[in-house]
């Protein structure tokens, strides 16, 4: 055999810097078919890179449901992504590609959601650039998306090139007989003025959860006056959800899981039939139930959090520890499956785990019912 006829090999590490490459490339200048082109690169890229499991492809929304017992269908569909963080993209790739897994993911339901929800924390440090990336990424996705805000995509500029990019960060909108609302859950008192603070300071005082300089996340009484006038009109029997950044109710005030006016807001919602709050922030598998009002939380795409040590709901099922040393466990996306009375069905679409669904009758037994089936993977 002449050495001409000798394939020229790539080296992984050459393959992955080429990929890497033409990924930045195409999101420099991103349109439906170069996102195509960039987005099974990324995945490429990442398997090659050896960071990814290959890809789990997700379960189509009538599979998920198929067999399973206990009243009615899903009237319709949405899907939701979360919690993103994006920084610039030569400080951390990864979770640009995540995102864009996330967003295949969804574009590869079949049939495809009525809308997708992303449920905050777009960008890690609010900055336009990658919040405009963030916006870049979303607008490929097939469904239309409904935008809503986090804390990191907040307070460097108060919201500034959040607004100019999708709209009021409240707002609400009917969809088959069910009412949505989408709240702003994590304004903050004022720590940042008598302190002397640059918008960056403020931001990255924000972004470290931890800490006892910030206040305590809120709703805040103009945007409750605000919801109390929305909801004036609407018939109790009317199914209503709420999408919300942080958990609308108080679950650990160390991390700021917690929404410090959350009872005010409970009272508001009190009066309907059926109430379902989906939440990002926490980044893990959470479900709780307060009175007459369903909890779940999202997964995000970027990290997991831990469980906090205190607090925790006794409904939750846990997604059990992540695996440290893969970057990929404990995230995902998911499906959320509205059933006529606007009580919902959640489906967490963990990329290392099998999927873990959360029934609205689980939580309309206080648990009784209809258990989730939890992860078999060990916990780390
Ligand atoms: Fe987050
Ligand atoms: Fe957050």
């Amino acid at each position: 055999m002449s050495s001409s006829k000798i394939p020229h090999i790539k080296s992984v590490e050459t393959r992955y810097l080429q990929e890497r490459e033409s990924l930045f490339r195409g999101l420099g200048s991103l349109d439906r078919r170069s996102f195509l082109k960039v987005s099974t690169g990324a995945a490429a890229a990442a398997v090659a890179a050896g960071v990814s499991y290959p890809f789990q492809s997700f379960l189509p929304i009538n599979v998920a449901y198929a067999g399973e017992g206990g009243g009615t269908r899903p009237g319709f569909n949405f899907a939701y992504i979360s919690d993103s963080h994006l920084y610039v993209k030569k400080t951390n790739e990864r979770f640009v590609r995540q995102l864009l897994r996330a967003v295949d993911d969804v574009n590869s339901l079949d049939p495809q959601p009525d809308f997708v929800l992303y449920g905050g924390d777009l960008a890690q440090l609010g900055r336009r650039e990658e919040l405009d990336l963030g916006a870049q990424i979303l607008k490929s996705l097939k469904a239309p998306v409904r935008m809503m805000a986090g804390e990191h995509d907040w307070f460097l500029d108060m919201g500034h090139r959040w607004n100019e990019l999708f709209g009021p960060e409240s707002y609400s909108f009917d969809h088959k007989g069910v009412h949505f609302v989408v709240l702003m859950s994590v304004h903050e008192k004022d720590f940042w003025t008598a302190r002397n603070m640059t918008p960056a300071q403020r931001m990255h005082t924000v972004a470290g959860l931890d800490n006892a300089v910030q206040s305590a996340f809120e709703v805040g009484a103009p945007q409750r006056e605000w919801l109390k006038k929305d909801l004036e009109k609407i018939p109790a029997s009317t199914p209503l959800i709420v999408f919300s950044h942080s958990p609308l109710y108080k679950l650990y005030r160390p991390w700021n899981f917690w929404t410090d006016d959350a009872e005010e807001v409970q009272a508001v919602l009190k009066r309907f039939d059926h109430v379902t709050v989906l939440h990002g922030h926490t980044h893990q598998v959470l479900t709780n139930r307060i009175g007459n009002i369903q909890f779940h939380g999202m997964l995000s795409t970027a990290w997991p959090w831990p469980y906090a040590p205190q607090g925790l709901p006794a409904l939750t099922v846990q997604m059990n520890r992540p695996n440290p040393f893969d970057a990929n466990d404990g995230l995902g996306d998911g499906t959320v499956g509205v059933h006529p009375d606007g009580l919902v069905d959640k489906l967490y679409n963990l990329w290392n785990r099998n999927p873990l669904q959360v029934k609205a009758s689980y939580l309309s037994t206080s648990g009784q019912q209809d258990t989730p089936t939890a992860p078999t993977l060990a916990s780390y």
